[in-house]
């Protein structure tokens, strides 16, 4: 046990001798307050996750206790808010994940004329893969010059940060041909070697933005063809899911498709999307 381990009657299961006490009671309190700001459903299972991502928060700001860092968190409505949720959140991502998405974005994109304005959202974007891939399909499907705008966002400021930075070790390219890894990346030297940068020819068709899934303040004046919302309602209960529905279907064209992650399902939402293929919907 460490020097300043503190046990304490309350303390959850499993939990003592850690550097901070831990309770039933600040878990239960974590969980409501990201359930409020992001939507997002922790489990009981997730005690030591929370702990381990939150006891860093409670070094960086000086607070002796969760107790005592939660009372002021709930008490500010300053920048460590953004730092709770960065936190919190889990933020795994690839390029080209769940490929056969691809190919269908690919196909559809390919399926009206040359001159569309396509305008397309990845609203759960992470690190920056995925909006990466689906710029990458866009050029491939419509040539070097298309008329394409992405915006890609998260709740998450800091994978946003690395979103926008562009750069990525090597082996995360492994699913790339080598044929898309020269047109869209460039090697690093020397002190960059083992890193790749995204070249700035895709970078330019991309917006990000910080947009919260669960707020009723998007930004979006026009109405998106495409919308990616992947591995991110997954977090969330029935209820947000289904309003978080119905937010994107007012926000995309008729036609337009959704694609979600591979364990999400949305057949109880059939008034507002029809499935299309797998995992992708298309909006009524
Ligand atoms: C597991 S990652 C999925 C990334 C990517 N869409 C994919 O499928 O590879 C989930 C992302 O959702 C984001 N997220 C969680 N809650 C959110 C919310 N309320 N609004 C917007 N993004 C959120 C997280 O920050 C995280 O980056």
């Amino acid at each position: 046990m460490s020097a300043n381990a503190v046990i304490e009657v309350g303390d959850a299961p499993g939990m003592q001798g850690r550097e901070f006490t831990w309770t039933n009671a600040d878990f239960d309190r974590v969980q409501d307050l990201i359930y409020r700001r992001a939507g997002i459903s922790l489990h009981d299972g997730k005690h030591a996750m929370v702990y381990s991502r939150l006891s860093r928060r409670l070094r960086d700001t000086g607070h002796q206790s969760f107790r005592e860092y939660l009372s002021w968190l709930e008490s500010t409505d300053g920048a460590e808010w953004q730092e709770f949720v960065n936190a919190l959140t889990t933020n795994l991502t690839s390029f080209f994940r769940e490929r056969h998405h691809f190919q269908i974005l690919s196909e559809h994109l390919k399926s009206k004329s040359a001159t569309h304005s396509w305008r397309v959202w990845c609203s759960a974007a992470s690190t920056g893969e995925e909006p990466y891939s689906i710029l990458m399909t866009a050029l491939e499907a419509l040539g070097n010059r298309p008329h394409f705008c992405l915006m890609a966002s998260d709740i998450d400021s800091k994978v946003l940060a690395t979103a926008a930075n562009g750069v990525y070790k090597a082996e995360a390219l492994k699913g790339l041909s080598a044929a898309q890894m020269q047109a869209f990346f460039m090697r690093g030297k020397g002190a960059n070697a083992g890193l790749v940068r995204v070249k700035p020819e895709l970078k330019q068709l991309v917006e990000f933005l910080i947009v919260n899934l669960i707020k009723d303040d998007w930004p979006f004046k026009d109405h998106f063809d495409v919308v990616f919302c992947r591995n991110v309602m997954i977090y969330f209960d029935a209820e947000t899911q289904r309003r978080v529905l119905e937010r994107i279907h007012r926000v995309m064209k008729p036609g337009g498709i959704l694609f979600v992650g591979h364990a999400e399902n949305f057949s109880e939402s059939r008034d507002l999307f029809v499935l299309k293929g797998k995992t992708a919907y298309e909006r009524r």
